[in-house]
């Protein structure tokens, strides 16, 4: 076991962990935030994507030890208030079916949208492609994107 100070959504937290439990769970079991799912547990399904210092990465597949200083940030931490670009374009495209999937492939499309605010298709394709959602939501999530990209780019 070692303490942990990380920053998530802004907020700093004292974690007590095995510096080899993945951040998936520090986020889940230690700071109580459900949002992030936990999908195949190998980093192939993107359910578990939040941000480390703004950068999309498997929450799965990353220990508590690499955080060091660099922020998390969840879907609870996107926006104080659900009104992130994406998430309204979300609402209006009706986009989740069962939802498993959404907040990773929000996170994922939110990282894209911070380095990219008007990406082509095929950028849209290449950056949602290790996305995976079993409903087969993938049209409404690319119309979502561009909504949004309309707004912001
Ligand atoms: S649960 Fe992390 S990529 Fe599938
Ligand atoms: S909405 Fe069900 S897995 Fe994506």
């Amino acid at each position: 076991m070692a303490t942990f100070d990380i920053s998530i959504n802004g907020q700093q937290h004292q974690i007590e962990a095995d510096p080899d439990t993945p951040i998936l769970w520090v986020l889940r079991d230690h700071a109580n935030l459900v949002g992030t799912k936990y999908g195949c547990g190998i980093g192939q399904c993107g359910a578990c994507t939040v941000h480390l210092n703004g950068v999309a990465i498997r929450s799965c597949s990353l220990p508590i030890s690499a955080v060091e200083d660099k922020p998390i940030t969840t879907i609870e931490g996107l926006s104080a208030d659900g009104t992130h670009a994406l998430q309204q374009a979300w609402l209006e495209h009706d986009v989740p079916q069962c939802g498993y999937c959404q907040a990773g492939q929000i996170m994922n499309a939110a990282a894209l949208l911070k380095d990219n605010p008007s990406p082509s298709d095929a950028e849209i394709d290449k950056a949602m492609n290790g996305n995976i959602c079993r409903c087969g939501t993938y049209v409404r999530i690319k119309a979502a994107i561009k909504t949004a990209s309309s707004r912001i780019g």
